[in-house]
């Protein structure tokens, strides 16, 4: 799908005058890229394990959860529900690309577990809800697995962009159900489903949906700190074709659809603004215009031989900031490998290359 010739921008990140990874072999940054992500794994896991160590039969009264809701809000949690009936496809798919990479890699081996405790957190949803049948809920989730999700993209770099984008469209979904139930909406037709249950339950994952996201933050970040021509291509290739995982694989989607995109759960505007534009100011790219511009510029150049190459492209990304955040990683990094006594034996690099 990259319209760039890939060639030229390999060539961008390795001739880019004046900064430090761009005078580093492709080995050492994948050496880089690798330890750094191995470290923010291991802090990853030791926060997981202490801060959100819940769990979806028993950390919620389930018995308390309200069984005269809207149809719209029941639309929602079925909806819900049916995309996370695809957590084994979520994890084996992605998992057979990156498992070279031991952080990477066994990252995701625990996300998804943590994505397999919301699959389950909505199972109960839809049970207790009582707005399905317990026979009608396993019809469908036995039509729901029949199928498979397939990987949009099959490389590590595609991916780790995507998942930046689809963990904070998917906090954004759960954050906003949550106003729902906590009876804050402003929609007339959700004025009766105020639901402490189910309003603890949503904001629950989107703790965990917040946490995904500021993992594969980080270390988009590293591919766009190594290699930003490459990344910044594959972040607009993502954003170009984006789509939420499983739609076309749930019978009923645009049902659900409709209603989160009616009823700013999730539409496009909170696509463009609660998503995307929050996502590029935290890769530090300077907007879904500019990306795209300098996306068009760059393809427009021409690489003669012994010539000097337009790097428009990088007037999109504020290397300074990202050098900035890729630091501060790698001292967090630092100071959790030090409480274990790893830089005795494997100290992180204090900082990346300068
Ligand atoms: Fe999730
Ligand atoms: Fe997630």
């Amino acid at each position: 799908m990259t319209e760039i010739d890939p060639q030229l921008l390999r060539e961008l990140d390795a001739d880019r005058p004046g900064t430090a990874p761009g005078l580093l072999s492709n080995a050492e940054k994948d050496r880089h890229i690798e330890r750094a992500f191995l470290g923010l794994y291991r802090w990853y896991l030791s926060r997981s394990q202490k801060t959100r160590n819940w769990n979806p039969d028993t950390s919620f009264d389930w018995r308390a959860l309200r069984t005269n809701h809207s149809d719209r809000l029941n639309n929602l949690v079925e909806g819900f529900f049916a995309v996370e009936q695809y957590v084994p496809d979520y994890v084996t798919a992605l998992l057979r690309v990156i498992r070279r990479s031991h952080g990477r890699s066994h990252f995701h081996i625990r996300w998804g577990a943590e994505e397999e405790k919301h699959s389950d957190l909505w199972h109960n949803a839809l049970l207790f809800l009582r707005f399905r049948t317990p026979q009608w809920i396993e019809d469908f989730k036995q039509t729901l697995r029949a199928r498979s999700w397939e990987l949009p993209w099959d490389n590590p770099m595609h991916m780790i962009f995507y998942t930046v984008i689809q963990e904070r469209a998917t906090q954004v979904n759960y954050l906003n159900t949550a106003l729902i139930a906590a009876g804050k909406s402003l929609l007339a037709h959700y004025r009766n489903d105020a639901d402490p249950v189910l309003d603890e339950a949503t904001r629950t994952i989107a703790v965990d949906e917040a946490a995904h996201y500021n993992f594969f933050l980080e270390g988009a970040r590293l591919y766009l700190y190594y290699y930003p021509a490459q990344a910044l291509e594959a972040l607009a290739d993502v954003i170009k074709y984006f789509s939420m995982p499983a739609a076309r694989l749930i019978p009923n989607y645009a049902n659900f659809s409709e209603i989160v995109a009616a009823d700013s759960v999730y539409g496009p505007r909170q696509h463009l603004r609660d998503v995307l534009d929050v996502a590029l100011e935290n890769l530090s790219v300077h907007g879904r215009r500019a990306l795209a511009q300098g996306i068009r510029l760059t393809r427009r150049v021409p690489h003669p031989d012994g010539s000097t190459h337009d790097t428009a492209i990088f007037d999109v990304l504020d290397c300074a900031a990202v050098r900035e955040k890729v630091l501060r990683l790698y001292g967090r990094i630092a100071e959790f490998e030090k409480s274990v006594g790893f830089d005795l034996v494997d100290p992180v690099p204090l900082a990346p290359p300068m």
